[in-house]
């Protein structure tokens, strides 16, 4: 769908860009010319994907960290100038996230969630817009939230999750505009549900659950990775210079299913709707 070199020349930084879809996401850019950086806190994955990216002709290296320090963040950075020179684009991926009753919470399972999810992309953002603003160099930004960010409908058992993405987006939105002025383009994206080892443990832990997942998708079925990919490449190249402060859902309609009063009718079966149409006839 693109030119093989979209990304070519750019440096990329993916956070969480060892599993799921951090990992796709990275392929695809690899694929498209760019140079990867990934950051996680496990070694073996980030290990095993830069191997994936290479065995392919790419570019790729990696550091351990936890993005919920500042200084491992700022050590990462410097670990990726000293392999690719500087870095220009950053994706904040990396998330934690699971179903829980909120009353059942400790104060430190919400402090987890948000560390890594808004503290995490802050941080990452900042150490990396304050080199890009000093040398006067332009930086790109995309951040992963989710649709119950972008609908401002939150959501119930995942309330840490649903709180930290909200302020992902606020944050996106906000430097959108502060940082437009340095040639820093932030954007997000808010997929749905699209199927990786890390959220489906957490999110849709059995296959009753999952089958109910698709079963209630207007499309009856679930994102594939390099939908989102190409997504995500799209926002982050020239092609999409002048988009900027923006959130694109990526989700198969699945959240405007839940917003529309009568959407649920979309499993009405044939013969119900015949009663239905018959009893508004005899109406007449
Ligand atoms: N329900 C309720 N509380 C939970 C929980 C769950 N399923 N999982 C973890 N917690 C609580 C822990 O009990 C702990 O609180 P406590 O110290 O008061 O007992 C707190 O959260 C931190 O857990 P811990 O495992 O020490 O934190 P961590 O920093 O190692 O892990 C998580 C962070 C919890 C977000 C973990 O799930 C994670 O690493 N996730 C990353 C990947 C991910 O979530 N991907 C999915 C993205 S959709």
């Amino acid at each position: 769908m693109f030119q093989k070199d979209l990304l070519k020349g750019r440096s990329i930084l993916v956070t969480g860009g060892g599993t799921g879809l951090g990992r796709s996401m990275a392929l695809r850019f690899a694929e498209l010319g760019a140079h990867l950086f990934l950051v996680a806190r496990r070694e073996e994955p980030l290990k095993k994907t830069v191997e994936e990216i290479r065995a392919a002709g790419g570019h790729a290296a990696y550091s351990s960290a936890d993005i919920r320090n500042y200084e491992a963040v700022e050590n990462a950075i410097e670990a990726a100038e000293k392999e690719f020179g500087s870095v220009d684009t950053l994706v904040n991926n990396a998330a934690g996230n699971f179903i829980a009753r909120t009353e059942k919470l400790s104060p430190n399972a919400f402090n987890a969630v948000v560390g890594i999810v808004l503290q995490g992309t802050f941080f990452c953002t900042l150490a990396l817009g304050k080199k890009w603003i000093a040398r006067k160099q332009p930086g790109t930004i995309l951040n992963i939230v989710t649709t119950y960010a972008s609908a401002n409908s939150g959501s119930g058992f995942v309330v840490p999750s649903a709180c930290a993405k909200a302020g992902v987006l606020a944050l996106t939105r906000s430097l959108a505009v502060e940082w437009a002025r340095h040639h820093i383009r932030l954007n997000a994206i808010a997929p749905g549900p699209f199927p990786t080892e890390g959220a489906w443990s957490r999110l849709l832990p059995s296959k009753d659950l999952e089958e109910r997942a698709r079963n209630h998708h207007p499309m009856k079925r679930f994102g594939r990775h390099e939908e989102l990919a190409n997504l995500a490449a799209y926002l982050l190249s020239e092609q999409a210079a002048y988009v900027n402060g923006e959130c694109v859902v990526i989700d198969g309609g699945l959240w405007l299913r839940g917003a529309g009063e009568f959407n649920d009718f979309v499993d009405l079966p044939d013969a119900a709707w015949d009663l239905l149409e018959n009893a508004r006839k005899s109406q007449r």
